[in-house]
């Protein structure tokens, strides 16, 4: 299967692809875990890429495009991905069209998470993860089991990301419907877009989703 995950920041795109990952082993690439990890690696992309994220703004999309390129090569690619967090403008959407149609692939679902500012805001305040694993949270939506100990890996360490600043996601925002919000109309061309109302709790915007994957594929 072959999806792409699309919404504002805070709509819960990262929380659902860890799910869809794991319940039909295909993999996430999210674009903007790839770009943290060359920052904390300190690596020529990450160094051109750190303040542009610590500003809120969008990273070229030639390195977004040749990054994309390289992971979509690998072999655990394959068996199926979840995009989470590209395209997120028009020219890196007809990129990828190009990448696809080359390896002569096609999308089984665009699906769009709509969420209110209000509520992307309050998501994004309250956001925490894992310092080991990378496991994420929410203080009121997604606590840990047990109070400062991971449920995953039962580390005490937790991070909150350099870009989730009141200012900086208010620029993320404004990113969102500047520049991604554009492409929506050409998914919907495509027939493959499906809107999902990511308003409500995580486990039914999980429902819904695998309820839209299962028609899709009947
Ligand atoms: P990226 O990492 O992609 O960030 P984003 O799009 O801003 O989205 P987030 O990760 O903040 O939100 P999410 O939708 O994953 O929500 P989550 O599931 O965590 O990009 C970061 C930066 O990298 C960009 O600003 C840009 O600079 C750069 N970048 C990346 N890709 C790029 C590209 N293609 N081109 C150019 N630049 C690029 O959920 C949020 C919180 O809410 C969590 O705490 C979660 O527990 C909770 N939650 C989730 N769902 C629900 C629910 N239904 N109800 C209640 N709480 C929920
Ligand atoms: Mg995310
Ligand atoms: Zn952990």
């Amino acid at each position: 299967m072959k999806l792409i995950l699309l919404g504002p920041p805070g709509a819960g795109k990262g929380t659902q692809a860890k799910r869809l990952q794991q319940k039909y082993g295909i993999i996430q690439i999210s674009t903007g875990d790839m770009l943290r990890a060359e920052v904390a690696a300190g690596t020529p992309i990450g160094k051109e890429a750190k303040a542009i994220m610590e500003a809120g703004k969008l990273v070229s999309d030639d390195i977004l495009v040749r990054m994309l390129g390289i992971r979509l090569d690998q072999p655990d690619a394959a068996n199926g991905f979840i995009l989470d967090g590209f395209p997120r403008t028009v020219p890196q959407a007809q990129a990828l069209d190009r990448m696809l149609a080359k390896k002569g692939l096609h999308l089984d679902a665009v699906i769009e998470l709509k969420v209110d500012t209000a509520t992307l805001t309050e998501r994004i305040a309250g956001r925490f993860s894992c310092a080991k694993c990378g496991a994420g949270y929410h203080d009121s939506f997604k606590p840990t089991a047990k109070s400062g100990v991971c449920d995953v890996c039962g580390s005490t360490e937790f991070v909150h990301r350099a870009d989730d600043k009141r200012e900086t996601v208010a620029a993320r925002l404004e990113a969102y419907h500047q520049q991604t919000a554009p492409i929506i109309p050409h998914y919907a061309a495509t027939g493959a877009l499906r809107t999902v109302d990511g308003m409500a709790d995580i486990a039914s915007v999980a429902a819904e989703i695998d309820a839209l994957l299962a028609a899709a594929q009947a």
